[in-house]
């Protein structure tokens, strides 16, 4: 659906963009994660047309679009200021697009009354963007973004200016929104549990740069490289020798415990390496006895957080941090002797 080949992108002599590739299938909803500066919005200002590429080519639809202008790529738009018309009602910011396109005023009260019902904004046609709320103009700007059937949407922070409660509402309802129109999305955040909750696919990107492009479970439990480890999430990083290889798999030496572990996507590893391994902290095990393959550790700290204990663990020279749920944690205590093990991360289906 859309194309992307070797985007890039520089001002001056600073490159904003590089190298960037990516296919987005049909119906599929893939977000851009990356920190403040990546050059997220510059991706999708160049696929929106409102940015000039420096080099490279995209393609919406089978259509060569790099050199068009925005209005002719037929995409809609969501930015993070909602960017409504301030003397219009809800009604006529949704109808706008309908009416430079020339629609008939019949298909577009049709068109902008279902989109109101779809948005759950009926109540609320009538009313001018600032008298509405965050939240309700937000989806008036997703409503407006959908009028004219776009066959692409593209998304800026959309959620990342309202409070953390309807934020947390609009998500879901987003997601909703894009499965019952099946409009292909993407979307631009720097929120990881946005990323992780919504999307398909995740692009992982860091300077201007493509990390990782995968599904929310390979992003999270078999990060390509340290910087993917460590921005998604909390992660534990211990050093380890690997032993013996195999096709999928290998085994290490953590502390003198074997350990089998997928082997990495995008790398490459020997026995005799020296290696760091990720383990998400409720990939921990924590015991009070010493099982097969746990090794010992001391509680240095505990907290917690509700639903989770959040052990904080050393072995030796290295910190691990366990979360534990708070259901079964009651046993454990600062200053005690435990032992530990490592759940290895589950190996891609389809890899
Ligand atoms: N018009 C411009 N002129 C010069 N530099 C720019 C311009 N637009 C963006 N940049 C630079 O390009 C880099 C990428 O910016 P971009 O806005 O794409 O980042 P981002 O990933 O969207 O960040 P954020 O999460 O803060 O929105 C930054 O270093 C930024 O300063
Ligand atoms: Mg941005």
């Amino acid at each position: 659906m859309l194309s992307v080949t070797n985007l890039s992108k520089h001002f001056g002599t600073h490159t904003a963009v590089s190298d960037f590739s990516l296919d987005v299938g049909e119906s599929e909803f893939v977000t851009l994660l990356g920190p403040s500066g990546s050059g997220k919005t510059t991706v999708l200002r160049m696929i929106a047309g409102l940015l000039e590429p420096s080099a490279g080519q995209i393609h919406i639809a089978s259509q060569d679009v790099t050199s068009l202008p925005p209005q002719h790529r037929n995409i809609g738009l969501v930015f993070q200021s909602y960017a409504l018309f301030p003397n219009m009602t809800a009604w006529d910011n949704i109808a706008f697009p309908l009416r430079i396109r020339r629609w008939r005023a019949e298909a577009i009260r049709k068109r902008v009354d279902s989109l109101l019902e779809l948005v759950g904004l009926s109540h609320r046609a009538r009313f001018h963007p600032d008298s509405l709320s965050g939240g309700e103009r937000q989806r008036t700007a997703l409503a407006r973004a959908l009028a004219f059937h776009p066959p692409l949407l593209l998304l800026d922070e959309p959620l990342s200016a309202l409070d953390a409660k309807v934020r947390q509402g609009l998500r879901s309802f987003l997601k909703d929104v894009q499965r019952t129109t099946g409009v292909t999305t993407l979307m631009v955040t720097h929120d990881q549990e946005e990323a992780l909750e919504l999307s398909d696919r995740v692009v992982v990107m860091n300077a201007g740069r493509i990390e990782q492009v995968g599904t929310p479970a390979d992003i999270y439990y078999r990060p390509a490289s340290t910087f993917t480890a460590h921005f998604i999430g909390r992660v534990n990083a211990l050093q380890a020798t690997v032993r013996a290889v195999s096709s999928d798999s290998v085994v290490v030496d953590w502390n003198g415990v074997l350990m089998e572990w997928p082997h990495p996507v995008n790398q490459s590893w020997s026995a005799g390496d020296t290696v760091t391994l990720f383990a998400r902290p409720e990939s921990v095990q924590v015991s009070p006895t010493q099982n097969p393959g746990q090794i010992p550790a001391r509680v240095t700290h505990l907290s917690f957080s509700g639903a989770l204990t959040n052990v904080h663990l050393r072995a030796g020279d290295t910190e691990i941090v366990a979360d534990i749920l708070s259901s079964q944690a009651g046993w454990l205590t600062n200053g005690a002797e435990v032992y530990v093990n490592m759940i290895p991360p589950k190996r891609a289906e389809s890899q």
